[in-house]
């Protein structure tokens, strides 16, 4: 099955993206992924649709926003205007996951779950068979440069063993010691902050990260 390495732009300099994301893109780098965060359901506040629409308008990739937000259906539309063709949202942050899932498919876009390292995957399997994407949390989400937490990956197994075809995404923790661990878990889609953003070498640490996908 496919990998891909989809670089978080938490860890980097907001203000100064573009040439980060550029050598990502350009070294093979498939995916962006944008770390919402609203302070309500993480302490943090990161961005909105606009900076996303900003740097979508010159840097082509498949956008994808992971929105750490309470009430996330508020945040669909403006995310899809501004350009992500994918939208994950959190199980813990909503009574209405399948409704929203509907929501996010009449808007043309994929549709994501994510559950934090505290939420079984019984969670979520009223939308296991709806979703394009589930996301098992690797750390706590809020922040980046956080350790690897390894009991999620029974989560990701069990998650691949009831749909052997959709996309697993891990997030947080993830480097070249974690990465072919989650992989062999299951996992298909590996999100890459604080590794990326302290790599003496950007190009070459994203070629090591999509090789390993490779
Ligand atoms: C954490 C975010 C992650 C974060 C990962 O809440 O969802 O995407 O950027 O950062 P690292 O790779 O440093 O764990
Ligand atoms: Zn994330």
């Amino acid at each position: 099955m496919k990998a891909f390495l989809a670089p978080s732009i938490l860890s980097f300099d907001m203000t100064d993206i573009r040439p980060s994301v550029r050598t990502m893109v350009e070294n093979g780098a498939e995916i962006v992924h944008l770390d919402v965060m609203d302070g309500q359901f993480v302490p943090p506040i990161t961005f909105g649709d606009s900076y996303v629409k900003s740097l979508r308008s010159t840097i082509e990739a498949l956008y994808e926003a992971h929105l750490m937000v309470m009430t996330p259906e508020r945040q669909f539309e403006p995310f899809v205007n501004a350009g992500c063709q994918r939208v994950i949202f959190h199980a813990e942050a909503t009574m209405h996951s399948h409704r929203l899932v509907q929501t996010l498919h009449g808007l043309g876009v994929e549709a994501g779950i994510a559950i934090n390292p505290g939420t079984p995957v019984e969670a979520i399997y009223p939308v296991l068979d709806m979703v394009e994407i589930v996301l098992v949390m690797t750390v706590n989400p809020g922040w980046g440069g956080q350790k690897f937490i390894h009991s999620a990956l029974d989560k990701v197994a069990q998650v691949r063993k009831i749909r052997p075809d959709v996309l697993i995404e891990v997030d947080g923790g993830i480097d070249p010691s974690t990465l072919p661990i989650a992989r062999s878990a299951g996992a298909n889609v590996f999100v890459v902050g604080s590794h990326l953003a302290k790599s003496p070498s950007l190009a070459e640490a994203t070629k090591e990260l999509v090789d390993l996908c490779g």
